[in-house]
């Protein structure tokens, strides 16, 4: 059988034009891309997947109305809380890459709960990208190492690619092998630039309060038809 990617990462998109086109509040479409994001979360962890990334929430959703990124954030919390039973239960560890000190301290408190019980589980890891941007990220890390260079005095400091990726929120994590996007857009948008070098790249028309395991399997199957070069 031909490898499956070991991690996955996924850019949800399309709740907002899923719920207008059934005349629904675009929450109700963020509350159905919920209820995806565990059954994607389960269907992984079934098929073997070891690392699922899932950008939930980008820096530049902050800008969004009040009222939506309220109802996203209580949609965290609900998730963060209600589930973290059900990732016990699964063996699955959730970590967090981003600028999470902007969250309200409703989500963290859950966030730091969650992430601290499923600390030692390891069947598959979940991550949740939340107030991420792929900028700002190198950005504080370049701010980092020049302050660093600078405390130590050491104006011909050389840095190595190991080194940024050991100083990224990703630290640790392999880069993804595939990515996914829904709904049509074909964009990366600010999400693991540096992590994406190699990432093979698949895009659905599918929105994603309607992607399911079929959809999931369907985008694993090309991924494993591509070859892969390096
Ligand atoms: C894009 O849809 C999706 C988001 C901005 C947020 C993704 C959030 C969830 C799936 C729910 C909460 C997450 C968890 C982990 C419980 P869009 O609003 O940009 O859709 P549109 O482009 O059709 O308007």
């Amino acid at each position: 059988m031909s490898e499956l990617p070991r991690h996955i990462a996924i850019i949800m998109d399309g709740n907002g034009r899923w719920a207008k086109q059934r005349q629904l509040p675009r929450l109700e479409g963020h509350r159905r891309g919920s209820e995806t994001v565990e059954l994607i979360t389960e269907s992984c962890r079934e098929l073997g997947i070891e690392y699922l990334t899932l950008y939930a929430f980008s820096q530049e959703n902050w800008n969004r109305p009040s009222e939506e990124v309220g109802g996203l954030m209580d949609l965290l919390r609900y998730f963060l809380s209600q589930k973290r039973q059900k990732l016990l239960d699964n063996e699955i560890r959730l970590r967090v890459i981003g600028q999470v000190d902007r969250l309200p301290e409703r989500v963290l408190r859950e966030l730091t709960k969650t992430i601290h019980a499923t600390r030692h589980c390891e069947k598959m890891t979940l991550v949740l990208a939340l107030s991420y941007s792929s900028r700002s990220e190198l950005t504080e890390l370049i701010n980092q190492m020049i302050r660093g260079a600078m405390a130590e005095g050491d104006a011909s400091r050389v840095v190595r690619e190991e080194e940024i990726d050991r100083q990224l929120y990703t630290e640790g994590l392999p880069d993804p092998d595939l990515l996914i996007r829904t709904s049509g857009e074909h964009r990366i948008s600010n999400f693991l630039l540096w992590q994406m070098a190699y990432t093979e790249l698949y895009f659905t028309e599918t929105l994603w309060p309607d992607f399911d395991r079929a959809e999931l399997e369907k985008a694993i199957h090309e991924y494993q038809k591509r070859e892969r070069r390096f």
